[in-house]
């Protein structure tokens, strides 16, 4: 099933130098860039980008944390992927969540780190699920700047994908 993926090289990437290692890793023949820009996190698209974990503990530190004040970098690279699969080769090639838990030769796993506050600095974000990845286009993309933008998204709702 072809879909699209958001992904994101958040500060502490750009502020790492990451950029150029993230992208080589997501330049594989089944994922097609069809979006990209350096956007500016103010606190409102962060929270509104992490509005599913509102409740959670640790979102304080996440809005901090996206919109550049733990690392001092105000602006992240964010990219839309489609391809078959693309949610889950692109969270695959990112590697889990938890730094240290994550697998060694995937992003996170090379390049996160746990801060002394607890909060896992893993280099990317990437849509979890169809749902969430059309929200999270919609939310830091404008249709004209995503290539075949109502194509993708019209393409995986007719097919009654959440
Ligand atoms: P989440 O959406 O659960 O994970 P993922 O980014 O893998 O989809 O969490 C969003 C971000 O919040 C995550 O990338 C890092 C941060 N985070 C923490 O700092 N501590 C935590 O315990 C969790 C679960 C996430």
């Amino acid at each position: 099933m072809n879909e699209s993926a958001l992904v994101i090289i958040k500060p502490d990437g750009i502020q790492r130098g990451l950029i150029g290692p993230v992208l080589d890793r997501y330049d594989t023949p089944f994922l097609r860039l069809v979006g990209i820009k350096m956007a500016k996190v103010t606190r409102a698209l962060a929270a509104a980008h992490y509005e599913q974990l509102r409740n959670k503990p640790f979102f304080e530190e996440i809005i901090n944390y996206l919109s550049g004040k733990l690392n001092g970098i105000g602006s992240v690279l964010v990219m839309v992927y489609y391809g078959d699969q693309a949610i889950k080769r692109c969270r695959a090639i990112a590697g889990a969540t938890n730094p240290e838990e994550a697998n060694p030769r995937s992003i996170r796993g090379a390049f996160g780190r746990i801060t002394t506050k607890g909060v896992y600095e893993n280099v990317v974000h990437v849509s979890s699920n169809a749902k969430e990845a059309r929200r999270e286009i919609r939310l830091w993309f404008t249709p004209a700047e995503v290539r075949g933008f109502s194509q993708h998204i019209q393409q995986s709702k007719a097919k009654g994908r959440s």
